[in-house]
């Protein structure tokens, strides 16, 4: 039977399937057609319950995690912040990632890498990043992108929780990046930042200085069961 999440996953492999393949060309009809349908996602279509959501803040883990799919095109997942967490500034190499509330509300910080840099791996290697305005995301807001170039950094804090969002990652970071195996996840803090400018769409920005962190300790995640739909 088709579902909002069955017809979400199929737009996704419609949009991300053989983009390992030469001759892929990424399709942005087939991207807009996607982000459509993921504006339209609600937690029921993803049996993500009010009881999932009360076991999430009385839990010790800062963040729970849902896998939903994966295969070597696209990864589909639900993360659940609980209140007051902050996943640290992290990034997706060469990816593209859509984002989508379903309860709660988070603010989204993201930054763009100047360089053409794909991804980073060296502790302590300093960046320039732009730094973009800060989103303040709820289940009524349209979904978050991210390009491998734009807005590919991001940390994400739950102001309202627990917060939870559906997320496509693709490729999943389990997938080969330039012959070197996985992407790693890198994570990142910010060491200075100048003063606020404004960019040609009048989003306000900064430039900052981030660094390249060890993956924080203290953040860690447990794996919950899906029982949405099946995507096969
Ligand atoms: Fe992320």
């Amino acid at each position: 039977m088709s579902t909002p999440i069955v017809n979400l996953w199929k737009a996704a492999l419609k949009t991300f399937t053989g983009q390992n393949d030469v001759g892929y060309k990424f399709c942005q009809q087939n991207f807009e057609k996607l982000h459509s349908l993921i504006n339209e996602i609600k937690a029921d279509d993803v049996k993500l319950t009010p009881e999932i959501l009360r076991f999430v803040e009385f839990q010790p883990a800062p963040m729970c995690f849902i896998h939903i799919f994966e295969n070597d095109d696209i990864s589909i997942s639900v993360f659940i912040l609980k209140n007051g967490v902050t996943m640290p500034i992290h990034d997706h190499p060469g990816m593209h990632g859509l984002l989508k509330v379903l309860s709660g509300v988070v603010n989204i910080n993201s930054y763009t890498i100047q360089s053409e840099i794909d991804y980073l791996v060296n502790l302590d290697k300093k960046i320039e990043a732009t730094s973009h305005a800060p989103e303040i995301v709820n289940k009524n807001d349209p979904a978050c992108i991210l390009t491998p170039r734009n807005k590919n950094l991001h940390g994400i804090s739950c102001v309202e929780g627990p917060a939870a969002f559906l997320d496509i990652l693709s490729p999943p970071y389990k997938v080969d990046i330039y012959g070197d195996g996985e992407r790693p996840c890198t994570y990142f803090k910010i060491i200075s930042s100048n003063e606020t400018s404004s960019s040609k769409n009048d989003e306000i920005s900064d430039k900052v200085q981030l660094i390249v962190t060890d993956s924080p300790p203290d953040f860690f995640s447990k794996t919950l069961k899906y029982s949405g739909p099946v995507l096969s």
